[in-house]
């Protein structure tokens, strides 16, 4: 199903906003890292896109004097109270981002001044008094962050009484979480029956943009589909092969498809269950799929480093104490050029274990390559969590037309199926 963004009930229609409580599920699934600050352990956020990306509809709701009751998953602490998963690193981060220079330490419960009109407060609660009390008490531009949802077993299966208790809070709904609509979690789907339900503005950006890909896509058309697991992806790369003129491999995708053709492939990332669809997947994409002509291999730690061409007849392509662990100079040359005759790109997945220094150079330079293109030569878009990690590390993702903020709701749009919380919000 393509769905197009004019299809999307939109919150530009609202015609007042004003005092008006606004439920905004955004979806702040952010990695997180321990650090110690004075002595002190700190959970803080370190990849912030998700974050940035819901403050346009924020700030929106805000300024048209809009209650923002904000709510968010984190992590899959499945219905149980995870202490390493609430959310005050989130909030911890939207507040700087939003403007609170003076880096006030986040308390539950406590308002933080953002500005003259704004009051932001954290709840530690989802439903309860508390929780109850503090969004009576909100005024005309205030922002209440409510407790990780996924804390409560009733979100999980979209519980319609806890769902409608929830949905009391607010007088609308606003969906901003692309990133989670391929999930049919109550405050995704089931909240959708008890408020009138609107798209926010990163939700209308992602369908627009990926619309693009599968609706009538300008040629040529490349994908560069990386990662480790081909299971994931076997959808996705079906339904691209009807639209696609070059699908480019790497990474442990690649690697299933050297073993499936017979050549040795020592200890790297495969996916041995997936053998035969990969054997499938070759006949159906003939003339379109395309393998790595070299490969880097080595030790999981980056040594005795080599690149391997990989000829016609299969063979060892390392010892079985190696791996292949990032495509070779021949390859990144070869899809380069594919890259810089297409029009449309679309890029999921490392080429290669780029943690590691000695295997990120496919990435990156795949990276910098179709940054260079977007942004008027092609049309651009990258997305999942890691492929983002290795785009930032170009230092270009800025000339990226569209970075993704979904992982599996990406791949599951691409694939051509529809998305539950996608649904509920058309016309
Ligand atoms: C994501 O990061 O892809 C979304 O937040 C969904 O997370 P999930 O896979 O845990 O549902």
């Amino acid at each position: 199903m393509i769905i197009k963004n004019m299809q999307l009930k939109s919150i530009r229609e609202v015609k007042s906003l004003k005092g008006k409580r606004v439920i905004l599920r955004a979806d702040f699934n952010t990695p997180l890292k321990e650090i110690r600050e004075r002595d002190k352990a700190k959970v803080i956020v370190t990849e912030s896109t998700k974050i940035k990306e819901t403050l346009p509809t924020l700030e929106f709701l805000i300024k048209k004097g809009a209650k923002v009751i904000l709510l968010s998953h984190l992590g899959r602490p499945e219905g149980r109270i995870v202490a390493g998963l609430r959310l005050n690193p989130v909030a911890q981060r939207l507040i700087e981002l939003l403007g609170n220079k003076e880096k006030t330490e986040i308390k539950p419960y406590k308002s933080i001044k953002i500005s003259p009109k704004t009051n932001f407060t954290y709840a530690t609660d989802l439903i309860n008094k508390k929780a109850e009390q503090l969004i009576g008490k909100m005024k005309d531009g205030d922002i209440v962050l409510l407790e990780n949802t996924r804390f409560y077993p009733k979100e999980l299966v979209g519980d319609s009484e806890f769902i409608a208790k929830l949905a009391s809070y607010g007088d609308l709904y606003v969906d901003n979480a692309f990133a989670s609509s391929h999930r049919s979690e109550g405050t995704i789907v089931e909240i959708t029956k008890h408020l009138p339900s609107y798209a926010g503005f990163l939700l209308e950006k992602e369908i627009n943009a990926l619309s693009k890909l599968i609706d009538n896509p300008k040629k040529s058309f490349v994908a560069l589909i990386g990662g480790i697991k081909i299971s994931t992806k076997i959808a996705l790369m079906e339904n691209l092969l009807t639209k696609v003129d070059h699908l480019c491999l790497g990474g442990g995708i690649a690697n299933t498809f050297f073993k499936a053709m017979g050549y040795g492939v020592g200890d790297s990332e495969i996916e041995d269950s997936e053998i035969d669809l990969a054997l499938k997947l070759l006949k159906i994409g003939a003339g379109k799929i395309i393998l790595p002509a070299d490969v880097i291999t080595g030790d999981k730690k980056g040594n005795k480093v080599r690149i391997v061409e990989i000829k016609n007849e299969p063979f060892a392509i390392c010892k079985k104490s190696e791996g292949i662990y990032d495509i070779g100079p021949e390859t990144i040359g070869k899809y380069a050029l594919l890259i810089k005759q297409a029009e449309t790109i679309i890029w999921n997945g490392p080429f290669g274990y780029f943690e590691v220094d000695q295997y990120k150079h496919g990435s990156i330079a795949l990276g910098r390559i179709i940054a260079a293109r977007s942004r008027g030569t092609a049309f651009g878009v990258v997305g999942g969590g890691e492929t983002i990690s290795c785009l930032e590390q170009t230092g270009m993702a800025e000339f990226v037309d569209h970075i993704s903020t979904g992982g599996g709701a990406m791949l599951t749009f691409l694939e051509g199926k529809g998305l539950p919380g996608i649904t509920p919000l058309l016309k």
